[in-house]
């Protein structure tokens, strides 16, 4: 116990294109860190790259969220770090790849609707300030995308998890986009748009000013600013900087 790891195999679900890329370039196993705020549309597009590689789709928040929601039904406060980093110790979280998003398994059962609560996001926010319980999180990840071949998402994957990745993304939009992507992607909060907004900019706050890896891009990463552009062209962009690296050759 007290490991997380993905639990089953995202090429399983590679599409043609991705076979077809694997294929034309064998052991080309490359790292790919998504990183930015809540909302920019990084799960989105990590899917949709891990589909189109055959890589194993990471989404590191889904972690946080996992033992947050523990924490809430075991009445560990969000603000004890220590406790918090036993009570993972003592967790299984397992990410299942899907053709859609990661299902989340928390010792054995599918908590993956309950995961997305206003309560459990707020909390996630909360529990991932802790030295401890980050320590945890980013040994497991080292763990699960030590053999590369991983689309790996969340706040810290390009300036801690894998500072190295051979691709660094820092996908971001101004808040009211992301705002508005929200609501669209969650019909529930329909008319609590400007709570949904304060909560979103409390959550960036915290997100991007904690001392312990706060959400920064990383120096190399490359940004892309999402506000103005569709998914296909931000999809795009990304093909773009990881055809090149795939083509640069076996050094990196
Ligand atoms: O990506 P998300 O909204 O599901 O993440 C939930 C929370 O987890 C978010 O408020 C910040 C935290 N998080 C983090 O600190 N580091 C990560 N690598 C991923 C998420």
């Amino acid at each position: 116990m007290g490991d997380a790891k993905p639990g089953g195999n995202a090429k399983a679900n590679a599409g043609s294109v991705a076979q077809s890329a694997a294929q034309s370039r064998p052991g080309r196993k490359l790292v790919i860190a998504i990183d930015g705020p809540a909302g920019s549309g990084k799960s989105t597009l990590a899917a949709l790259l891990a589909r189109k590689y055959g890589y194993t789709n990471i989404e590191t928040g889904a972690m946080y969220r996992a033992l947050a929601l523990k924490a809430l039904e075991s009445g560990v406060p969000l603000e004890d770090g220590a406790a918090l980093a036993a009570l993972a110790q003592r967790s299984k979280i397992e990410l299942v790849p899907t053709s859609e998003a990661n299902r989340v398994v928390l010792d054995g059962t599918d908590v993956s609707e309950r995961l997305r609560s206003q309560e459990v996001t707020d909390a996630a926010s909360k529990v991932s300030v802790h030295p401890p319980v980050r320590e945890w999180m980013v040994a497991s990840q080292r763990r699960m995308g030590a053999g590369g071949g991983i689309v790996m998402e969340g706040r810290d994957i390009g300036t801690r998890v894998f500072p190295d990745a051979e691709v660094k993304i820092f996908l971001d939009a101004a808040p009211e986009v992301r705002g508005t992507r929200r609501f669209l992607q969650v019909p529930a909060l329909a008319g609590q748009e400007s709570a949904v907004l304060d909560e979103l900019r409390a959550r960036d706050q915290r997100d991007r000013t904690r001392v312990n890896s706060p959400l920064v891009a990383a120096p190399d990463a490359v940004e892309i600013d999402s506000t103005y552009l569709t998914l296909d062209q931000v999809l795009a962009r990304a093909v773009e900087l990881i055809e090149t690296k795939l083509n640069a050759g076996s050094s990196k």
